[in-house]
């Protein structure tokens, strides 16, 4: 398959993060507790793997990571604001250590000539607004949420060119007892999940038309998370179900971020099981004029899925992931008479089970780009594994380097079929706390050194894929060995 050489002159590659899972120092400085806070003590307590409390330490060794970020040649970084850090109580009295943290960073940022790249909300809703209202739950948490977009918006506006409102929210739905704190009774309730999304489209909207009122030449995007759904085989019945897959699990994200509407099969579909969701008068109005607002898609890509046509009778079943690596099973997700999950064959998984597909990248990046006509910035990407410090200091990963290597290909296919991609940030910068796997699953270019058990002194060493994507940026993409 051809492909261009290198990539445009002004793309930048960077890496990614989120504050709860790098920043620690979660009640310093003024902070308050987030969702993320409550959720990892509780999977400390449940699987034994760290808490948030401190992850890998980045709100004290900030500036020796953006020092190693120049160093491999990062002209972006993208990473999410904790809104219980800047916004302690959600709403009201700002935080100034907090606030100041992010300047602080973003000048540092500014300094080795690396473009911020912010993602609002990812993940870590301030629990004041949880004990409130239950957060996604009430309707309340739309107005809440420009709030603090606003507050964002204004404070770093000379500074931040490019804003992700929200990060997966599809993910978010998916798996809502461990984005969200949520009671029993929501977690069982389906319907909640649709109207949550329905808050968060709003939300979303609304922080994209402030970012549109309040930033001079703005950029703004959502980070989704994206995967084909290949059909298990050429059977009509199991057709039908990958595509009922991309219509749930993709579209029906993308078509309200982009058209201000809701794809109408999955709709349909949701009428029919009984899990309509409120629609308020005007809402359609404030999604439209959010999709009008919107200048790229984020995507975060890590393995396809496939589909086959569900069981007949079999109820419905949310996702489970492979909690404890090796050895470890995947529940697959079953949607009654629409689709249901499955193992692809002809695909290797990690050891955490995710079936690498760089072919997949370029499928979704050309379906978007077909759908869509919009500029996408890749926002994750990445290999999550056992990684061993050596007694030398050195981290031997040639996995992961196979594995972006294989995925910077598949972009430059797409670039070659004419889709504009703007970044590169694979997932993830340097070693943080993984949302389902603690620190055991290790993504970073740079290892930090800390256990589950232990937290250490948290010394930062360079893996050999540092050096490795040092010369992959140096070259714009054009050396890959
Ligand atoms: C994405 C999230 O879903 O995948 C990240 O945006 C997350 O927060 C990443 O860390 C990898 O998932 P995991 O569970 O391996 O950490």
């Amino acid at each position: 398959m051809e492909f261009v050489e290198e990539f445009p002159k002004n793309f930048m590659w960077g890496a990614a993060t989120s504050a709860y899972q790098c920043e620690g120092a979660a009640l310093e400085d003024g902070k308050k507790e987030n969702q993320q806070d409550v959720i990892n003590r509780q999977i400390h307590e449940e699987y034994g793997y760290a808490d948030a409390s401190v992850t890998t330490d980045h709100y004290h060794h900030y500036k020796e990571d953006v020092a190693l970020m120049a160093e491999m040649g990062f002209q972006s970084y993208r990473f999410s604001m904790n809104w219980s850090r800047i916004l302690p109580d959600g709403v009201g009295e700002p935080n100034p250590k907090g606030v100041q943290f992010y300047h602080d960073l973003i000048k540092e940022l500014r300094d080795h000539n690396i473009e911020p790249i912010v993602t609002m909300w990812h993940y870590d809703l301030p629990m004041a607004l949880v004990e409130k209202y239950g957060g996604w739950r009430d309707r309340q948490i739309v107005d809440d949420f420009e709030y603090y977009a606003r507050f964002i918006l204004n404070e770093y506006k000379d500074e931040v060119k490019y804003w992700l409102t929200i990060n997966e929210q599809s993910i978010v739905v998916n798996y809502i007892d461990r984005k969200n704190l949520i009671s029993k009774e929501d977690m069982f309730n389906p319907k909640f999940r649709w109207q949550a999304n329905h808050y968060m489209n709003l939300a979303h909207a609304k922080a994209a038309i402030a970012a549109h009122e309040i930033v001079k030449d703005v950029q703004v995007g959502a980070a989704l998370d994206t995967a084909p759904y290949y059909a298990a085989s050429s059977d009509p019945k199991d057709v039908m179900a990958g595509k009922n897959a991309n219509a749930m699990k993709n579209y029906f994200y993308m078509d309200a971020y982009f058209k201000g509407i809701y794809t109408p099969s999955v709709l349909a579909y949701l009428k029919r099981q009984g899990l309509e969701f409120e629609i308020q008068d005007g809402d359609m109005d404030i999604i439209k004029k959010g999709s009008e607002n919107m200048d790229f898609l984020g995507i975060n890509y890590y393995q396809s899925a496939c589909m086959k046509a569900p069981t007949p009778g079999a109820a419905r079943r949310f996702k489970q992931n492979n909690k404890i690596g090796k050895g470890g099973k995947v529940t697959y997700e079953i949607q009654p008479d629409f689709y249901e999950g499955c193992h692809n064959d002809f695909l290797q998984d990690t050891d955490f089970s995710f079936p690498i597909d760089p072919d997949g990248l370029q499928y979704v990046l050309e379906e978007i780009n077909d759908r869509y006509g919009v500029p996408v910035m890749i926002c994750e990407n990445g290999f999550g594994a056992y990684d061993k410090l050596e007694k030398d200091g050195s981290i031997h990963d040639p996995y992961r380097i196979e594995y972006i290597r294989e995925h910077i290909k598949a972009m430059k296919r797409a670039i070659a079929n004419g889709v504009t991609i703007i970044a590169y940030n694979p997932w993830s910068a340097f070693d943080l706390l993984s949302t389902s796997n603690g620190i055991a699953k290790r993504y970073g270019f740079i290892y930090v050194d800390r256990t589950d058990d232990e937290e250490r002194d948290c010394k930062r060493y360079r893996k050999d894929s540092f050096y490795w994507y040092q010369r992959v940026i140096a070259s714009n993409g054009k050396n890959l060995e």
